[in-house]
């Protein structure tokens, strides 16, 4: 096991027991415990982590937070084989908890703000991927996985085992989500779209649509939306708005994807 005091480093890029460390972080500084071997951490420049971090990282982990990254508060669980990778300019506003599980993969697109409370479980063999410029309101879960076994007790098989059927969830790029939501195992949401206040997302659905309810649904098509003023938004929508996010609701669109 090998502690390291980044705020102590000479060097930015750094091999410590047979693991990786790059650290062009001068902003702030943390604790990095590296408890097996085959790990590799990458904190890019100007990044923001949680008072007095601490990243425990056990064995062949890949962990790579970008550059312009903001992290305020909550805990990270890191286990063995796991992947994250936050891409640049993604902020937590705070953080209640990102747990990834053994072979766990967790991918945060560019640009991405995330609101306070959310906790992101990332179980064994699950990937979780949130798409960029997207906007997560406040108190979000995000269960990638079931996490226990529930077995059949006529045949005594596993029913719910990611090991059979890759459990994900997708979010695509440019998608809000209100508060309180939930987004579970199977949830696909596309481009552009929204989900409202306290919904719960486990299936999935095409771009530009509106989803809502227990278990959503889409309540409306051919949507986008804009984190404008009001009186600027329809100004925006014109000029700004990538051509991507704009577009008709695509019926197939979940299908066209699975065949990619
Ligand atoms: C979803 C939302 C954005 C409205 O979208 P909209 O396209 O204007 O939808 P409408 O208000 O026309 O409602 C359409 C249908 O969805 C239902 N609906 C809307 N929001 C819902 C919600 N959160 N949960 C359940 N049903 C909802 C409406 O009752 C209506 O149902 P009906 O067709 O049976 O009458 C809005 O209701 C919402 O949830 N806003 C809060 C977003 C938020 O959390 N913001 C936090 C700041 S980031």
């Amino acid at each position: 096991m090998v502690t390291v005091n980044t705020a102590e480093l000479t060097t930015e890029d750094n091999q410590l027991e047979g693991n990786r460390l790059i650290y062009k972080n001068r902003k702030c500084h943390c604790k990095i415990v590296f408890k097996g071997t085959g790990s590799s951490v990458e904190i890019g420049e100007n990044v923001t982590l949680p008072n007095n971090c601490i990243l425990t990282i056990p064995n062949n982990c890949t962990v790579r937070i970008s550059d312009n990254v903001s992290i305020v508060g909550g805990y990270m669980l890191f286990s063995d084989n796991c992947e994250l990778f936050i891409d640049k300019n993604v902020r937590f506003r705070g953080l209640k908890r990102l747990r990834l599980f053994r072979y766990a993969e967790a991918f945060i697109g560019a640009n991405t703000t995330i609101g306070g409370g959310i906790a992101l479980d990332v179980h064994s063999y699950c990937k979780l991927a949130v798409g960029k410029d997207c906007l997560l309101s406040w108190d979000i879960e995000i269960l990638c996985g079931d996490g226990h076994q529930i077995i059949d007790v006529r045949e005594g098989k596993l029913i719910n085992s990611p090991l059979d059927n890759p459990e994900t969830v997708v979010i695509g790029d440019h998608v809000w989500i209100g508060g309180e939501c939930c987004i579970m195992t199977g949830a696909l949401i596309g481009t552009g779209s929204v989900v409202g206040y306290k919904s719960t997302v486990n299936k999935k659905f095409p771009n530009n649509v509106v989803l809502a309810g227990i278990p959503a649904r889409i309540v409306r098509e051919d949507a986008a939306w804009v984190s404008r003023e009001w009186s600027d938004a329809e100004e925006y929508y014109h000029t700004k708005l990538p051509a991507e996010y704009k577009q008709l609701t695509d019926p197939g669109y979940a299908e066209k994807l699975a065949s990619e």
